[in-house]
């Protein structure tokens, strides 16, 4: 009786997920962003076009707007670029740096970065997560596009 319960509940919210999914998710995730209001905002080059076995310097700059917090050019302030397809709010989710350096001064917005070892796997798009004390934000309205040749 009870498992049967459980099971035509979790029927209907799978149902109602479904229902949300065909008809909002257009809508709300034209971007990354989802329901979040984006802080961090980077500028790069676009789009991004590297060749196989090669290395990328991206130039890079972004803003922070005030959040609940402000970003602090005093902290230290730790980076990370995140593909997507993966949690952008993690910074763990960062790609290893044997595959792309931060060689820019994060606390000076400066996210200049080199990607090593460009193959077709590495093409895609990643979100820069930015956390600076308490202050923390992702760039989930732009992110930068990586191609490969
Ligand atoms: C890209 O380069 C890698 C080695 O860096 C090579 O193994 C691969 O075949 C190349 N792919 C293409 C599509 O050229
Ligand atoms: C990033 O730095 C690490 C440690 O210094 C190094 O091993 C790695 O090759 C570098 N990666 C790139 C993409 O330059
Ligand atoms: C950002 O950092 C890179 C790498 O260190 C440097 O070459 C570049 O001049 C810096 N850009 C600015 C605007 O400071
Ligand atoms: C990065 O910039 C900050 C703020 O301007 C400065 O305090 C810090 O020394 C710089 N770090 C490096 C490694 O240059």
């Amino acid at each position: 009786m009870k498992g049967g319960l459980m099971a035509a509940l979790s029927e209907n919210v799978l149902t109602v997920n479904m229902l949300l999914s065909v008809f909002f998710l257009p809508g709300i995730y034209a971007n990354s962003c989802g329901w979040r209001t984006p802080l961090v905002f980077i500028t790069t080059p676009k789009p991004t076009a590297a060749l196989n076995g090669s290395c990328l310097n991206v130039p890079c700059s972004f803003t922070a707007e005030k959040g609940s917090k402000e970003f602090d050019s005093s902290k230290e302030t730790r980076g990370a670029w995140i593909k997507d397809g993966n949690d952008i709010y993690n910074i763990n989710n960062g790609v290893k740096t044997n595959l792309v350096n931060i060689t820019g001064n994060l606390s000076q917005k400066n996210c200049t970065s080199l990607f090593s070892d460009i193959n077709k796997i590495q093409a895609g798009k990643y979100f820069l997560r930015i956390e600076n004390g308490g202050y923390k934000g992702t760039a989930c309205s732009d992110p930068l596009q990586i191609t490969v040749e």
